[in-house]
């Protein structure tokens, strides 16, 4: 056997075989996923970012209510076939006033890192109260109920001030005023508001953001 026996030693002992498995797989992902807490392309907004404004950010957190991650990515890979389709890939520094993000990866619709600005709000508001009035093969299901459905202003600036403490720079002034920001708009409202912001921040020469269909 010589030198083969550790190893055959290893594979027949369970214990061992889990152990080291363990022990490589995390040192990979510390060798990878370490260094991306100090690299400034990962932690640093890009030029453009802002934080949300209270419509955007009540949008956003129906957005997660309503689970629409199941169906929708938001981030463009580097690879052609996407890039030519929806834009400029996605980068880190997008993404670093997103708590928590919505990456994904579960794409039964498509992509809407860069929805922002491709179509008018009157396409979405169509589209939410249903799908196929604009796409008649969808399968997106309706959302009728978010046009007559208030936005929860009074938990709002409660939710700013917990993004604050996570390092998104809201102001004083913004937190106080966000309830008022988003008195009387409708759930439908803050969605379409969160849909046309969404990759806007990034829009190099060169990499224009898809054009509409
Ligand atoms: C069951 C899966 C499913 C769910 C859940 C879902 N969608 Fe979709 N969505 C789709 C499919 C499929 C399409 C493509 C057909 C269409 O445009 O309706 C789509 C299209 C879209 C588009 C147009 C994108 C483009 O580039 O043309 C937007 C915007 C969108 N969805 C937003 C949402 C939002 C916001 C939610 C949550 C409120 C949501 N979707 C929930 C499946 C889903």
């Amino acid at each position: 056997m010589g030198m083969d026996s550790g190893h055959q030693a290893i594979e027949k002992n369970i214990g061992w075989m889990v152990l080291l498995v363990i022990l490589v797989v995390s040192v990979g992902g510390l060798v990878q996923i370490v260094p991306l807490f100090f690299q400034r392309a990962t932690t640093e907004p890009v030029a453009g970012l802002k934080p949300y404004t209270a419509l955007q950010q009540a949008g956003r957190d129906i957005y997660v209510r309503e689970g629409c991650y199941n169906c929708h990515s938001q981030m463009v890979r580097p690879l052609r076939a996407e890039t030519e389709r929806y834009g400029h890939y996605s980068v880190a520094g997008e993404f670093v006033y997103d708590h928590p993000f919505q990456w994904g990866s579960k794409r039964t619709g498509p992509d809407l890192a860069r929805v922002g600005g491709r179509y008018s709000d009157e396409w979405h508001r169509i589209h939410f109260d249903n799908p196929r009035d604009v796409v008649p093969e969808s399968n997106m299901p309706a959302y009728p109920w978010l046009a007559r459905t208030p936005v929860d202003a009074a938990s709002l600036p409660g939710r700013l001030r917990a993004l604050a403490r996570v390092g998104v720079p809201y102001s004083e002034e913004a937190i106080a005023s966000a309830a008022e920001a988003v008195e009387g708009r409708s759930e439908l409202e803050a969605l379409i508001a969160y849909m046309q912001v969404l990759g806007t921040s990034l829009k190099p020469a060169g990499h224009p953001v898809a054009a509409k269909p």
